[in-house]
């Protein structure tokens, strides 16, 4: 096709135009992901090998044969006679809860809630969230995982599809529904189960950007708490999970703040380039302006339990990105987690599939590379967890000792 033609075809966009290009998109997306998903239509989570079983509960690998034959835990299954065992993941969350050294959460603490934000779209907020959530549930956690971006993509994860599948009231939409009086008090109606055992999801859709009309409606009668209506809904979920974990729009919209508010820490993961730095410092003056203007007004105070910033998507060898990357953990010193998420095809790849490092049980192909990324989200969900324990949960320094200790059947 010449220029010429080009532009005579494309210089009108009619409505109908729109709508007929909308359609066909949609259906492309569908067939596509019907694509990836095959041969099941919905996603699936890895099985896991001993290995990798004894990894996750921090057991020799020696013992697994005579735990599974003891019968109080699932024995998993063998896919040939003398072959190796494998195990579904709800089969490996079990041993986890049974086995692990990783304290649970205290009788009586409530979940931690998290906030995963930035200012600009791209800036890994999405897939941190994700594999925040999925590590934790590796790590015998239970997790909520909720989806504020109307862009949906953290939905999308789950092997959802917001714009087909997800309608407004899926989402945490009808919570900011005037009359408040009326709307509902709790999310439950908006909870559903994903094909990962021990994460559960409220989808987002493009709907969703509702909230961010009838948020700004209500912060204009003073009588109303805009921005505790996220917190309030979320309160009673609070004895069901371990965390809680908002995804956010890049942006601080009035849901943003929500999250914020209904959050105990903040997590901002920054890939080393100027402008995702320059959107971070934009964001927390934004905040700050926000939160110092709730607090004059007399109105809320708000303390966080903890700060993290997350260094992602770090190139191997570029001269530009390690400049930024000085800025960044010199600007944000003691909040800057001592770890960094590489740049990798591992993760784009696993993005192109709907996935995340943790959804690929044996990655063929380059095995370091898939190893080192893994490494790089398992340390990260390992710190933020950490911050949970001591700073949401107040488990104190206490040896974690081993709940059970079964004999090595090397
Ligand atoms: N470590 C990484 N290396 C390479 N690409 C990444 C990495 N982490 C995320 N990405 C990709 O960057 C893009 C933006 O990430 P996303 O999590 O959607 O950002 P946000 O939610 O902030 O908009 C996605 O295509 C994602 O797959
Ligand atoms: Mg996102």
């Amino acid at each position: 096709m010449t220029a010429a033609m080009l532009d005579a075809t494309a210089q009108r966009f009619r409505l109908s135009d729109l709508v007929e290009l909308a359609e066909s998109a949609s259906h492309t997306l569908e067939s596509l992901r019907a694509k990836m998903l095959e041969p099941h239509p919905r996603k699936r989570a890895p099985t896991f090998t001993g290995a990798q079983l004894a990894a996750l509960c921090g057991i020799d690998p020696s013992q697994i044969r005579y735990l599974a034959g003891r019968g109080d835990l699932p024995a998993g299954t063998h896919e040939g006679a003398g072959k190796r065992r494998y195990f579904t993941l709800a089969d490996t969350r079990a041993w986890i809860a049974k086995l692990s050294s990783i304290p649970p959460r205290p009788p009586g603490a409530r979940a931690a809630t998290i906030a995963v934000v930035n200012f600009k779209g791209g800036s890994t907020k999405t897939t941190a969230a994700f594999n925040l959530a999925q590590g934790l549930t590796l790590r015998g956690r239970k997790v909520l995982l909720v989806d504020l971006d109307p862009q949906g993509s953290a939905t999308t994860l789950t092997g959802m599809l917001p714009a087909a599948e997800v309608l407004e009231e899926h989402t945490v939409g009808p919570i900011t529904y005037p009359p408040l009086e009326s709307a509902p008090k709790d999310l439950s109606y908006a909870i559903q189960p994903t094909y990962w055992d021990g994460l559960d999801i409220i989808p987002a859709a493009p709907a969703l950007y509702n909230a961010e009309i009838l948020l700004p409606m209500h912060s204009r009668d003073s009588k109303i708490k805009w921005w505790d209506i996220l917190n309030a809904a979320i309160d009673p979920h609070r004895d069901q999970y371990d965390v809680i974990v908002f995804d956010t729009a890049p942006a601080l919209s009035y849901l943003t703040v929500n999250a914020v508010i209904a959050s105990d820490g903040l997590v901002m993961p920054i890939p080393p380039e100027n402008l995702d730095f320059a959107s971070s410092v934009a964001f927390w003056n934004l905040l700050s302006e926000t939160l110092t203007a709730l607090k004059e007004n007399k109105r809320y105070d708000k303390d966080f339990a903890f700060m993290r910033v997350l260094l992602s998507k770090v190139p191997g060898k570029s001269a530009a990105a390690s400049i930024v990357k000085d800025w960044i953990i010199r600007t944000y010193g003691r909040y800057a987690l001592p770890v960094e998420i590489p740049r990798s095809e591992v993760t784009s790849v696993g993005a192109l599939q709907f996935g995340s490092v943790y959804d690929i049980d044996r990655y063929d192909g380059a095995a370091k590379t898939y190893a080192k990324v893994r490494d790089a989200f398992d340390k990260f969900v390992e710190m933020i967890d950490q911050s949970i324990m001591s700073s949401i949960w107040h488990i104190g320094e206490r040896k974690a000792e081993r709940r059970e200790v079964a004999p090595s059947h090397a």
